[in-house]
């Protein structure tokens, strides 16, 4: 029978402020969702930059629920007389007729529930004496259910504020404005805010998704971005910048909108202050996100010579941020209402970067607040994959300077989080140490969140290495999916959290504050599941590029046997299958020429290949035409095994090579080698183990995760004063849903503290409280 042994005399690594949060603003987690805001497009500032289809007027209806146009003189969005230099639309009203215009916010409309209180507000500017307007909330048929005359007072731009109360529940709300006959008035700055938001915050989160946030005890909060930080242009005053911290501050008509890299349309109405306060309220530490001057999407990077108002704004968010009250830039966090400062500990320059362009930039930022701030907690950047040039160049940068830690990113298969599991075993404690500050196992299903909570039992046991880890992103609106899977998804009305949620959640609530000692005895052996070598069919995939390729060969490394093949061109996205290659060891030659297509496009080479859903590839222009990848695709699922920045010239004649060896593969492009690594096997451990302790709680907690389909049964050598289990368990493809949000079933119950055999179910996470007995208590 095998045996675990808690030595609770042992203390371990402390878990510090292991699991943490991040939040970016895509799938409209922020506008549209955490945000509490209910109008959409509320300063009538939406644009073309910002998608294609948006304009000033975009999600505002007449009154038959037709989209609302301008109309000559009567109806026109103006920007001469402007609310704020920065927010300068409005709408213009001058009418002889009654004119009703209505704002149908996110998804099927604005969620107003029975009993609940909102804030409509606007603001107003009159042409004529003695106007007023009436707000009312209706839903989307025009049923009126509150009604507000709003007589307006003042000559020039001034607040109008009113606090109704809904007696129904409606999911397809609008907000309407009536504009009686004879009007003339600017009106801008349109909201509809619930009062009943998290913490009461007047300009704050939406409750029941912070709720779902706090329920998780995150330690710390990564914010803002995610790419959303450094897609955009270089002047801070461009609708599409890149995002610039100082923008998001002051009250919130004062605020620019900004294109979201993301498709859509950012408020900023959760702004810097906001996200500082959010954390805050959540118990979490803040680590924001700054950009540093380079945009690898597009290639711009602010000269060094003109550095310095970058490094400014890196200089001055940790003021504000830390200062007192009565500094220069504590005292714009005072007057925002926080006097206190927000204890900043940690700050990130970059996100994902790549290129020399950004690690020369670093060098600057790292010096100039290592020196004003040496207690500031630095995080550098390992570029947008677990390995490869830029993720090495990030590491080799951060040694250089003593980043205190670096930031790695990976979205993969659950087998390559199972392959993967010792990733952290041989890293270096003595190094900067690692903020895994975002991975997922690319799905909302059951068997990733497994996979997670398998790899995250590494994490704890090398947590001497891995400080940070957030899973990402955080939160979808299913109406407005920019990519998935994703933590939390949501409406208008609802909010569910997924499968991986729930391994999240109770990773994050039973954190521990430090690893304890354990035995394990009498465990089988991990079995391997997969350590076969890569043979199987190979051949191209197009990807809108026009290639040519030409003196295409296999060699067979161990008979020197070669083949020849006649590919001529590859172009759309057909996939041409040329061979199966039965042999262990092998090399791909070919030369190739992009003659035409699109820019940003190259090509695929796939190996390897058992059936269209398993197989390898190695990419050459992928990702904007910037990479060079080797990826492996398992049940339709890929992960990218390492990376290097490459961009294919049109009319450029290449020579390329693909060395496959077992599961060690090379590729060279005209001698010189791009790609090295090896695919590890997929070994699957009997139960993936950890045990913490919890000096608040006074507990030991032992985490057990299955991702075998066979119960495991084992004995605990340790005496207990009460145990307490929760366990997660499902089928493999559970997934939840808006319609069937609980699929993991949880069982939560005290056992007898006598017990000391247990049963793991198949496919399943269990964590075991234990109180110890008086004399064992730390
Ligand atoms: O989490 C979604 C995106 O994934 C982030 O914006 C980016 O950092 C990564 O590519």
């Amino acid at each position: 029978m095998a045996k675990i042994k808690i030595q609770c005399d042992e203390k371990l690594m402390p878990l510090g402020d292991l699991y943490g949060l991040f939040f970016e603003d895509l799938n409209h987690a922020a506008d549209g969702g955490l945000y509490a805001e209910m109008i959409q497009n509320r300063s009538f500032e939406f644009c073309e930059l910002d998608h294609p289809t948006y304009h000033a007027l975009y999600a505002w209806e007449d009154a038959n629920g037709q989209p609302l146009s301008e109309k000559s003189t009567s109806l026109r969005v103006l920007s001469d007389d402007f609310l704020h230099v920065q927010n300068r639309n409005y709408l213009k009203v001058n009418r002889l007729e009654e004119t009703i215009i209505r704002n149908r916010g996110y998804n099927q409309g604005l969620y107003l529930q029975s009993g609940e209180k909102y804030r409509l507000s606007f603001f107003a500017k009159p042409d004529l004496k003695e106007q007023q307007l009436i707000l009312q909330l209706q839903n989307a048929s025009g049923e009126v259910f509150t009604e507000s005359v709003i007589p307006i007072t003042e000559k020039s731009w001034r607040k109008y504020e009113v606090v109704v109360t809904m007696e129904r529940t409606v999911t397809d709300g609008r907000l309407a404005i009536v504009f009686p006959p004879k009007t003339d008035l600017a009106i801008d700055m349109i909201s509809v805010f619930p009062v009943n938001t998290f913490k009461n915050r007047e300009n704050g989160c939406r409750k029941d998704l912070a709720e779902k946030l706090a329920a998780m005890k995150p330690k710390f909060m990564r914010f803002p971005g995610g790419c959303l930080v450094h897609d955009g242009s270089l002047n801070a005053e461009d609708h599409d910048s890149m995002y610039r911290w100082k923008k998001t501050l002051g009250p919130v008509e004062t605020r620019p909108t900004r294109r979201n890299n993301w498709g859509y349309n950012q408020s900023l109405g959760l702004g810097f202050f906001e996200y500082f306060q959010l954390c805050e309220d959540l118990g979490a530490k803040p680590i924001p996100v700054l950009p540093a001057g380079w945009d690898p999407h597009h290639q711009r990077a602010v000269p060094i010579a003109e550095l310095d108002e970058w490094l400014q704004d890196a200089l001055d968010l940790i003021a504000f941020a830390n200062g007192e009250a009565d500094s220069t830039w504590g005292s714009v966090r005072a007057k925002m209402g926080h006097p206190e400062p927000f204890s900043l500990e940690y700050l990130a320059i970059g996100n994902e970067e790549v290129g020399p362009e950004f690690f020369e930039r670093y060098t600057y930022f790292h010096e100039a607040i290592r020196q004003a701030y040496p207690e500031i907690k630095l995080i550098n950047s390992a570029g947008p994959f677990s390995a490869g040039s830029e993720y090495d160049r990030g590491w080799e940068s951060a040694r250089t300077h003593q980043s205190d830690l670096v930031d790695e990113h990976y979205y993969a298969s659950p087998e390559w989080f199972l392959a993967n599991h010792t990733r952290y075993d041989s890293f270096d404690a003595q190094g900067p140490k690692v903020f895994l500050g975002e991975y997922a196992a690319k799905s909302n299903r059951w068997w990733s969140a497994l996979a997670e909570a398998s790899y995250m039992i590494g994490l704890e046991r090398n947590a001497d290495k891995v400080a940070l880890a957030c899973y990402a992103p955080l939160l979808a609106n299913i109406d407005y999916v920019n990519w998935r899977p994703d933590l939390i998804w949501f409406n208008q009305e609802t909010v569910y959290g997924s499968v991986n949620y729930d391994v999240q959640k109770l990773f994050m609530t039973n954190q521990g504050t430090h690893n304890v000692a354990f035995e394990m005895s009498d465990f089988p052996e991990a079995e391997i599941v997969d350590d076969t070598a890569m043979t199987g069919s190979f051949g191209f995939v197009g990807d809108h590029a026009d290639i040519e390729v030409t003196s295409l060969t296999v060699t067979d490394e161990k008979t020197g046997q070669v083949t020849a093949y006649d590919v001529k061109t590859i172009g759309g996205s057909e996939r041409q299958l040329l061979d199966t290659l039965q042999m262990e060891h092998y090399k791909i030659t070919f030369h190739f020429t992009k003659t035409g297509g699109r820019v940003d496009k190259g090509f695929q080479l796939f190996f390897g290949q058992k059936d269209e859903k398993n197989y390898y590839s190695w990419s050459l222009g992928g990702w904007q035409n910037q990479d060079c990848l080797l990826s492996s695709h398992v049940n339709g699922c890929d992960s990218v095994l390492t990376q290097s920045i490459w961009q294919v010239q049109t009319n450029q004649a290449y020579l390329c090579e693909l060395e496959v060896n077992h599961r060690q593969l090379t590729t060279t492009i005209n001698g010189q080698v791009f790609n090295e690594t090896k695919e590890l096997p997929l070994v699957i451990q009997p139960l993936y183990v950890n045990t913490v302790y919890d000096e608040e709680k006074e507990v030991f907690i032992l985490k057990i995760v299955n991702v075998r389909e066979d119960q495991f049964h084992f004995n605990l050598d340790n005496s207990w004063d009460k145990i307490n289990l929760t366990q997660l368990s499902a089928e493999i493809t559970a997934e939840n849903s808006l319609e069937h949000p609980e699929q993991v079933t949880v069982k939560k119950e005290e056992i007898p503290s006598s017990n000391q055999a247990f049963v793991v179910e198949p496919f399943s996470v269990l964590f075991l409280e234990f109180t110890p007995p008086k004399k064992n208590k730390k």
